[in-house]
């Protein structure tokens, strides 16, 4: 069965005013996708620039005839060099300008090609530059790519990967490889884990916060139906090129690239030749043969959207979708929900919880690893000046008026979300699990990895992440 397209859902625009704005957003995202070699070859100028300016402005001639500044930037990096380091690094962007232009047109956007020929056909075509920001959400997309679909990234992501992979063979195993579950576990947990309807339907697995998607699509190869999701539109689409234009089924070709993912990095790093090395990608073919068995045959589904919108309908009291009332009841629930690296995204990790309860069938798996990061920690602080009354006081903040309207001024213009999160450590976090109704099966702490991490770097992070499996209890 071929994976689906990214598609909408839960959070179909309702109205001309979302729709406007989920098409701005789009616009704004194939625009930093075009514009991405222009971006990081106007910045390297930039560069080169200041080199320019250090040899201009501090060549102080040293009366012994020493060192100056000029010498030794001179003997440091010739012209000659510097043109050669250049050519290689702007044939790194444009190598991943095209990686970049083949999702564009896999999904229907006009190329950074086409987009320059048309300026240059269009006499008053006012070109809108996108930020650096926008830039390094596409930055972020390619070492995601590095990280998900390159032989290289498979070190980093089978530590997580295999260890959700491993517990959903424990503990909702695919019928036919039964054997494994009751090598591994009582017959009481035997039956408690196959409360998932008729034999042979496949198991529904959710993965949220999916990125580029590999995840999602093991867990499909392995036999259970999947579903993916996140709510970045850059991921998305490059996930989409990935699982839907690569495999050409049309060509009976597979469809490979070479992507440098690392050519943002200046900090760090060893060598040009290192920041601009390349992996190729993807190293699988994702697509899968179509299947006429129907419902026993898995299905592959990726949605765009914020996870609590997604699967809101899932919720008691909240069971229509678009208030079709024979829709009631009718939601079917998942066997497992499986995380990577996904429940530290969550301004309020009790809404996530809440909503991933409420997905799980009785009986349903709770799998997760990864840090404890906290995405939107770290703004709108509290200081001392914000006291509503200049003092602290015990009870103040349960009553309300704790915080003065400085702490709103200063605040206001920050994403809410920012306002709501609350770090919980793990301890914290494993309560909260509990009371939410899941029983921890196996709990494992220190499990080393990287993420997106670049192997050449003098800087890498390590995170010692805890790994999970709780059950929802009837
Ligand atoms: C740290 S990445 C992990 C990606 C992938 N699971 C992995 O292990 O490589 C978190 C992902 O969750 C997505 N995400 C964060 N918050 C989300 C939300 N509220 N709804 C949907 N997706 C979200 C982000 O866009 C990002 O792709």
């Amino acid at each position: 069965m071929q994976p689906c397209r990214p598609h909408h859902h839960g959070e179909l625009p309702c109205n001309k005013d979302e729709e406007d704005e989920e098409r701005r957003h789009f616009h704004q995202v194939c625009n930093s996708y075009q514009q991405y070699a222009t971006f990081h070859q106007v910045t390297e100028q930039g560069v080169n620039h200041r080199r320019e300016r250090l040899l201009s402005s501090m060549n102080a001639v040293v009366e012994d005839g020493g060192p100056t500044v000029e010498s030794i930037l001179q003997k440091s990096l010739s012209q000659q060099q510097m043109k050669k380091n250049n050519e290689l690094f702007c044939q790194a962007t444009i190598r991943n300008q095209y990686f970049l232009d083949n999702v564009l047109k896999h999904c229907g956007a006009m190329t950074s090609q086409e987009v320059l020929r048309y300026r240059n056909e269009v006499e008053a075509f006012e070109v809108e530059w996108t930020t650096e920001d926008q830039i390094s959400k596409i930055d972020s997309v390619l070492k995601s790519v590095y990280r998900d679909w390159s032989i290289e990234g498979r070190e980093e992501r089978s530590v997580v990967y295999d260890k959700l992979l491993g517990a959903l063979d424990k503990y909702l195993p695919i019928r036919g490889n039964d054997d494994a579950v009751m090598n591994n576990s009582t017959d009481d947990d035997f039956n408690n884990y196959n409360d998932r309807g008729p034999p042979n339907i496949p198991p529904r697995v959710a993965v949220p916060g999916s990125g580029l998607g590999r995840l999602a699509f093991e867990i499909y190869a392995k036999g259970y139906s999947s579903q993916g999701s996140d709510f970045s539109l850059p991921m998305l689409l490059a996930s989409d090129f990935i699982l839907n234009g690569c495999s050409g089924t049309d060509t009976g070709s597979h469809r490979k690239f070479a992507i440098s993912p690392w050519i943002h990095e200046t900090k760090n790093v060893k060598s040009l030749q290192g920041r601009c090395r390349t992996v190729v990608v993807p190293d699988v073919v994702a697509a899968v043969e179509p299947s006429d068995d129907g419902e026993l045959a898995p299905d592959f589904t990726m949605l765009a959207g914020e996870f609590l919108s997604l699967y809101s309908h899932f919720l008691p009291g909240n069971r229509c979708v678009d208030g079709d009332e024979s829709q009631e009841g009718s939601v079917e629930k998942f066997n497992a929900v499986v995380c990577s690296f996904f429940i530290d995204t969550a301004p309020s990790l009790p809404h996530y919880l809440i909503t991933i309860y409420h997905m799980l069938q009785n009986g349903g798996l709770f799998v997760s690893i990864g840090p404890l990061m906290w995405h939107w920690s770290g703004h709108g602080a509290v200081l001392p000046d914000d006291l509503a009354n200049g003092t602290m006081n015990e009870t103040s903040n349960v009553q309300g008026d704790f915080i003065n309207a400085k702490h709103k001024q200063r605040t206001e213009h920050l994403d809410q979300r920012y306002l709501q999160s609350v770090d919980f450590t793990w301890e914290e976090t494993r309560a909260l699990i509990v009371n939410c109704g899941f029983e921890i099966l196996e709990e494992e702490f220190d499990i080393r990895t990287r993420y997106t991490s670049d192997a050449l770097s003098m800087k890498k992070v390590d995170y010692d992440c805890v790994f999970f499996v709780a059950r929802k209890i009837a």
